[in-house]
């Protein structure tokens, strides 16, 4: 069947046929995206007319070869087991902003070369299963969905992440250990959750940005970096419920760190040298308005200003 129509349109007028079975426009690929160079083409339906409401599986059909799909800004609400078959090419797959609450858990499963998935915004109550068999992944983002439970998630599987967004959704724990596999992580958003705790970073050396703001972080680790952290770091955790903090923490950051916390935050060294390390340090230290903290205001001695949980 599609065959016969096909042929029926290479001899009448291609161009119109070609659009007429698939929505989108096949262009070059785009350079700022994994799969974007080596004369890799897409199939761009960014902010569809009429926002289509289902993956348009007829242009892939037409061009499997493509590095790239671009389906961002539009009404999808669904995405079938069967929807990207075919993509064996695939390195970016953008599907930002459309209503997908239902999403088969195997719908990924073929993409094994997938470099950059974007999720952000739909209305995902679970990481599709498939994600974390992606271990070509170098970006993975599942921010503002509705995502509370994160048992079945398997990070330490993506150990290629450079970059995961999680932010905006409704997580309470993240697995211990889930990012101890992830030598190339720079950059972790979890901002805008229900976290109790800062997740362990130890291991994770190439770190240039962690935003852990807007959480209920009540009690942060004595170390949650690595003190052989490769370049200074940005690190929000603004509020969170968490008051006293503890020295040793920031003391792991690298000179011209970038932190941005609280104004009535206290934080606590365990001794008088300690202090003396914290106030010879140059970092950037901001609130949640952008207004400069200065580390005098809010440096405390254990013992001699009192003896909150950080001292112990
Ligand atoms: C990662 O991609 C390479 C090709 O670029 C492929 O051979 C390999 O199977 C992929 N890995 C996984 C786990 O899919
Ligand atoms: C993930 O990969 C494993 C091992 O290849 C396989 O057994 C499992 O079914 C895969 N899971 C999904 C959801 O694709
Ligand atoms: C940092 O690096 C030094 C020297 O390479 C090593 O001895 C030390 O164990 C490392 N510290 C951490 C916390 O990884």
């Amino acid at each position: 069947m599609t065959s016969t129509w096909s042929t029926l349109c290479i001899l009448s007028v291609l161009h119109v046929c070609l659009i007429g079975a698939c929505p989108c426009e096949h262009l070059v690929a785009d350079p700022l995206f994994p799969g974007g160079h080596n004369g890799g083409m897409r199939i761009d339906c960014e902010f569809h007319e009429h926002g289509l409401t289902e993956i348009p599986t007829d242009c892939f059909a037409l061009y499997p070869d493509v590095s790239q799909v671009f389906l961002d800004f539009n009404e999808i609400t669904t995405v079938n087991v069967d929807s990207f078959n075919g993509l064996n090419n695939l390195k970016t797959l953008v599907l930002k902003k459309n209503k997908i609450s239902s999403c088969h858990d195997d719908a990924f499963a073929e993409l094994h070369q997938l470099e950059f998935l974007d999720l952000t915004s739909n209305k995902l109550g679970n990481a599709p299963a498939s994600v974390w068999n992606l271990s070509n992944l170098t970006k993975l983002s599942l921010a503002d969905n509705n995502i509370k439970d994160s048992s079945s998630f398997n990070i330490p599987n993506l150990f290629n992440l450079k970059w995961l967004d999680l932010h905006l959704n409704h997580l309470e724990h993240i697995p211990t250990g889930s990012f101890d596999l992830l030598s190339h992580l720079q950059i972790l958003i979890i901002k805008w959750n229900i976290l109790q705790e800062m997740p362990d970073l130890t291991k994770n050396l190439a770190l240039t940005e962690v935003i852990a703001n807007g959480n209920a972080i009540t009690k942060f680790p004595k170390h949650v970096f690595s003190s052989n952290l490769t370049s200074p770091i940005t690190y929000h955790i603004v509020d969170n419920p968490a008051w006293d903090l503890p020295a040793s923490m920031l003391l792991d950051l690298p000179w011209h760190s970038h932190i941005v916390t609280d104004n009535d935050e206290e934080i606590w060294c365990l001794d008088e040298s300690e202090k003396e390390d914290l106030l010879s340090r140059s970092w950037t230290i901001q609130d949640g308005m952008g207004r400069y903290l200065y580390l005098e205001q809010l440096v405390r001695v254990c013992g001699l200003d009192g003896m909150p949980d950080p001292c112990t």
